[in-house]
């Protein structure tokens, strides 16, 4: 990886279409992002995506996500007549064009998510060209344990005392760490570790300025064409 500052798409451009729908993934690519990252949960044996925990801010429907059937869920229009998406209708859209970045949102995820990587690789994607990350630390180490070398992204939201020491325990290839909280030390202390610093969620562009003086490596942006023309400028 070079030096230069990666452009994650989060939820696809969730700024610029409905999140976490084919359309929003597109959107991400149309910007030419370095990965687009999706929330996933583990549904009658497939893998949707999806953020919430609940149906109604995002689509149609009512009730928690872990509740509904596979075709109750398929069935909801998750903004401008999109459906929630599958994650391999993700990856067959996507094509190998960018990285894709797998949160583990939902319980029960990371073996489900460690087989359709396994079935991706035998279609030519490459282990690097995935990060399986989530704010459960417990289902990257049973990624871990599936499989050492799917990469992993430690997800952290607040600033722990010991920085970014649960991304070396468990042998991440990075520390996805919300804006909010982050630090100078914290970019140090993760870059000691050998650890990229992907930072969430990023939106403007006096932030985007503020986070490449820290000294990250990616950029979550809900808007990827932004970014796009930060970076383009600042070359
Ligand atoms: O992965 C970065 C970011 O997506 C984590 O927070 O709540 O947007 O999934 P959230
Ligand atoms: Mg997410």
């Amino acid at each position: 990886m070079s030096n230069k500052i990666l452009n994650i798409g989060h939820r696809g451009a969730a700024g610029l279409a409905p999140e976490n729908t084919l359309k929003s993934v597109q959107r991400a690519l149309d910007y030419g992002v370095d990965w687009i990252e999706v929330d996933v949960y583990h549904i009658d044996g497939e893998l949707l995506v999806i953020h919430d925990d609940r149906l109604e801010r995002t689509t149609n429907g009512s009730g928690y996500v872990l509740e509904k059937s596979f075709t109750y869920l398929r069935s909801l229009d998750a903004g401008d007549g999109e459906q929630i998406p599958t994650l391999q209708e993700v990856l067959t859209l996507v094509d190998r064009r960018a990285g894709i970045n797998i949160e583990l949102k939902g319980p029960d995820t990371a073996e489900a998510v460690a087989a359709l990587i396994h079935d991706a690789r035998r279609e030519g994607w490459q282990n690097s060209q995935f990060l399986v990350s989530s704010f459960n630390h417990h289902s990257l180490q049973h990624i871990k344990e599936i499989d050492p070398d799917i990469p992993r992204g430690v997800l952290l939201y607040a600033l722990p005392l010991d920085y970014a020491a649960a991304a070396s325990e468990l042998t991440a290839f990075s520390v996805n760490m919300g804006m909010s909280f982050i630090t100078k030390a914290f970019v140090e202390d993760a870059h000691k570790r050998q650890l990229k610093v992907f930072v969430y969620t990023v939106n403007e562009a006096e932030d985007f300025a503020r986070m490449a003086a820290l000294g990250v490596d990616g950029i979550f942006t809900d808007y990827p064409d932004r970014l796009q023309k930060f970076l383009r400028n600042s070359e």
